[in-house]
Parts: structure tokens; sequence; C-alpha cells
């Protein structure tokens, strides 16, 4: 029978490369902790409307990278392509605006979307983010930015670059977009065919095509940089002054509009020169009018999203921990109740501990120690039952004591 492969898009994660994903999820809890963030956990599924109101109907997102469906009673539902509307969903829900103090979420898990795989492109990935509520400060903007920047210096990912811009607010961008929109039609006819559809539907999106003729004609058009209004242009100041009182350097991009439509004044990228093609590491920005509109009170937001497969990929380096793995063989299979009953004993004293319940000799049990690794094999034979000890064989320097059972943990903890 020929063998079932994993989806096209989707991987498995499996030692040595999972301890990565303990390092940096071990790293995520600690390092927004200290920011106050609390973690939280949505469904995998939701209603498709969710999204389609709340990142845009006229993204790439919803156009063609959901995964949808209907359920038995015929419900539209899809997989979650991003967290952001999950979490306002489900702050509106459960008003943690009123039983939570602060509104700072943190999260970790997978999304999805029918993307094209390529390295550091799945359909099924995996983000962490932070979603902040209740506060328009632009501190608090040129705080998440500074978190997320810190983050990755602190997992010694350090070669990144920081791309920021503004992309207003309902007050100003209507007339941005109409100036955009002209300029887009001027040149229509040199445009691509999709390029092309977005002038009427959503101009900004055409910042986002790949193709590298449309690129080379938006370079020409007008940026929402100089049609601010006075607020969002006070506002990015501000953002841009903390950031330097913090020592975080930016590069500012007039055209990065990012592919989600809830954003708001500052939107900001992260990209690594080591990626190749799927350089993003991070994107965020504000969504003031997000929680609004998804049916909650009228609150600021803003947030940010990683993609951590991305960021697994500069931490490949890191030494898997390597515990001190302790491997009890039996000399004799008259003594596999001592064997198991000393495995209990000492996992209950903390130690990783693997039996071996299937080889018969000792020769075979210490070959499959140095298999699994084992810093030390306990041996139970005879002598070792009748003393109440056991023969400890170093398995690097192959030297071996006999120590009484009282004493073995003592003695384990002396000979790490
Ligand atoms: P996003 O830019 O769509 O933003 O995704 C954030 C990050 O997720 C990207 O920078 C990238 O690292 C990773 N990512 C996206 N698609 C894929 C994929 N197919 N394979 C692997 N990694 C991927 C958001 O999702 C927003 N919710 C971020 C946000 C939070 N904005 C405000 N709060």
């Amino acid at each position: 029978m020929s063998a079932i492969q994993a989806p096209k898009g989707t991987r498995d994660i499996f030692a040595p490369e999972v301890h990565a994903w303990q390092h940096l999820e071990a790293a995520i809890r600690d390092y927004y902790g200290r920011y106050l963030y609390q973690e939280i956990r949505t469904p995998l599924f939701e209603h498709s409307e969710l999204f389609s109101r709340g990142i845009g109907e006229q993204t790439e997102v919803v156009q063609k990278e959901m995964y949808t469906f209907r359920d038995k009673a015929d419900r539209s539902l899809t997989l979650r392509p991003e967290n952001t509307a999950s979490v306002v969903r489900a702050a509106i829900e459960h008003n943690l605006f009123e039983a939570l103090a602060p509104l700072r979420f943190f999260y970790i898990g997978p999304m999805f979307r029918y993307d094209k795989p390529q390295k550091g492109r799945y359909r099924q990935f995996h983000q962490f983010g932070v979603e902040v509520f209740a506060d328009d400060a632009p501190q608090v903007d040129a705080e998440v930015i500074f978190s997320a920047v810190d983050f990755l210096r602190r997992l010694g990912i350090a070669q990144v670059q920081l791309e920021l811009n503004s992309v207003g607010c309902p007050n100003c961008r209507p007339a941005y977009l109409k100036v955009l929109r002209q300029a887009a039609q001027d040149r229509s006819a040199d445009l691509c065919e999709d390029c092309r559809r977005k002038i009427d539907s959503n101009p900004l999106r055409i910042f986002d095509c790949k193709q590298h003729a449309c690129s080379g004609i938006a370079a020409s058009f007008p940026v929402i940089g100089d049609h601010l209004c006075p607020e969002c242009r006070e506002h990015f100041a501000a953002v841009r002054e903390t950031l330097s009182w913090m020592n975080v350097p930016f590069l500012l991009n007039p055209r990065l509009v990012r592919g989600l439509d809830y954003y708001t004044k500052t939107a900001f990228e992260v990209t690594s020169g080591q990626l190749g093609a799927q350089n993003a590491l991070l994107g965020g920005g504000r969504y003031n009018d997000l929680i609004r509109e998804l049916g909650g009170p009228d609150m600021a937001g803003i947030g940010f999203a990683a993609g951590m497969e991305r960021l697994v990929l500069h931490l490949e380096h890191l030494a898997a921990p390597r515990p001190k793995v302790l491997f009890v063989a039996t000399a004799d299979p008259r003594w596999l109740a001592h064997a198991v009953q000393l495995a209990q004993v000492l996992r209950s004293e903390g130690h990783p501990v693997y039996v071996d319940y299937q080889s018969k000799n000792l020769k075979k049990q210490f070959k499959k120690a140095d298999r699994i690794a084992a810093a030390f094999t306990l041996v139970l034979a005879e002598d070792e039952v009748r003393d109440g000890a056991v023969s400890v064989k170093n398995m690097a320097t192959q030297e071996q004591v006999k120590i009484p059972l009282k004493d073995l943990n003592a003695w384990l903890k002396q000979n790490p």
C-alpha cells in the first residue's frame, strides 16, 4: 500500500528542531510576561464573516488564501489565517474590556493560508503575536515595536531591518486614495490585470504587487505620508521620536501598506537579510477602528505577529538541551521488577530514565544506551540486588562504580 504523506505546505516538527521551538515558546512567555501581556488561546476556526469583515473583503488573504468550508449544519467556517480578528472577537464576546487590565494579550499557535509553499512559507504556519487594546498613546506604538526588535535581539537575531510607515486614518485616507486612484488610472495600461482591478476596489494593494513592472510604476505614485491629517502626522512624529529615545534604528518606507485592511496610523515590518525571498520576520501596526467595526466599543488597538518558522530558521544553531539520561539495564529478566521500581524512584526525583524491557543481554542494552545517548547505565545484576545497590557505568569514560541505592540520588547530583 502506498504511504500517506502530509498535505502540501504543512510540516512535521520533531527533534532536534523541536528543541528550538520549545526554546522560542519559553522565551516568548518569559519576555512578554515582563510587559504584563497575558496569553490568550482562541479557536482554530471561526465564522468566515469574522475574517472577511475584519481583514477586509478585498485583501489577498480573504480573496485567495482562506481555508473556508461548510460544516454539517451549513455554516461557513474558516481556519484562522491570522489571530488579531479572533482576539478582538473574543474580547468583545467576553467583555474582557471590563474583566481584564491591562488589555494586553499574546498568543502562540498555528494559522492557515492557502499560500504557494516555499522555504519559510507554508499553508499551516505558526505565529506568535501580541495585541494591546485601549491605549492610543504613540509611546505604546514605540514600546510594542521596541519589544519586537529587542526580543529578536535577545534570541540572537540581530541582523534585522525595521521598516516604518503611517497609513493614515479615515480622516485623511479618502483624500489620499483619490489622488492615488488618479495616478494609477493614468498608468493603468502598464499595470498588470490584477492591479488594474485594484484601482477601484483597493488601490493601496497595488503597492503589494510582486510584479516587477507594477512595483516600478508604483514607485512614482503619491505616498500617504504627504497626505496625513494633522493628528496622524503628530502621532507618527511622536512614534519616531520615542523610537529614537529607545535607540531603535528604523527605515521610513512610505510604500509600506501591509496586506491586511484594518491598519490605521502606524504600520511596521521587520525583515531579515538571512531569509531570502520570504524575508518578513514580523509585521503589525495600529488598528483603531477594528474593535468598533467588529461590534465592540470605540477602542484603539495595536499589535504585531511574527512567523515562528522563520524565527526557528535563525535558531537552528541552538544546541539541543541534553538532559542527563539514565538507562536502567538488567542482567537477567528476573530483576525487571527492581528495574521498574528503581526507574519510578529516579523519575520522581527528577531524572529522565529509560528502562529496556526487550533486550535479553547486557551487551545489547549497552548498545541501546549509546543510541539514546544515555549518560549513565545503571546495571542491576544478582550482586547488586542482593546488596541493595546498583552498578553505575559512565557511558563516556566506561568507568563503573557500585553505589548503594540509598546514596544514588546524591551521587548522581554530584556527578553531572
Ligand atoms: P502578517 O504580516 O500577515 O500579519 O503576518 C505576520 C507574519 O506571519 C509575517 O511577517 C510572516 O513572518 C508570517 N507569515 C505570514 N504568512 C506566512 C506563511 N504562509 N508561512 C509562514 N509564515 C507566514 C498578521 O498576521 C497580523 N495579524 C499581525 C498583527 C497583529 N497586526 C496587528 N496585530
